[in-house]
């Protein structure tokens, strides 16, 4: 992670981070002396799930000084397996504006077959 910030993004910019999230995500931006771009997801007591503001997110992407996403999918530590339509808006939002996106994938063998890969993960529910 931390070679892959070195090699594609530059000293003082910005790189975006979905919080809360594995910790390790910031020690690979501030120690290649980037900045850490921190969007906190809300979370939601009611449906006990984290949402996201997709204006807040194209607004932290379009800041000029952001030139790189870590995304983490599945997400530690929310548990949220982004979704298809999730992740088509990431992309969409890079691509408009020239976000380098790299994906942390590695919990991925953890997640089931089946309809719930296609919904955000829910605390406390069946
Ligand atoms: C999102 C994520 N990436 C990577 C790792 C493992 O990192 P490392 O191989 O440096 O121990 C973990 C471990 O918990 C993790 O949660």
């Amino acid at each position: 992670m931390t070679a892959t910030v070195n090699h594609l993004s530059q000293v003082g910019d910005k790189v975006l981070v979905m919080t809360p999230v594995y910790n390790i995500f910031f020690n690979s931006i501030i120690n290649s002396g980037r900045q850490v771009n921190a969007y906190q997801m809300e979370y939601d007591q009611k449906t006990a799930t984290y949402r996201v503001d997709w204006a807040e997110v194209e607004a932290r992407m379009a800041d000029p000084l952001t030139t790189m996403m870590i995304l983490c999918n599945p997400h530690n530590l929310t548990g949220r397996v982004w979704t298809r339509g999730e992740l088509e808006e990431i992309m969409t939002l890079a691509n408009q504006y020239g976000v380098i996106v790299i994906a942390d994938e590695i919990h991925g063998d953890l997640v089931m077959e089946g309809p719930d890969t296609r919904q955000p993960f829910h605390w406390g529910r069946s």
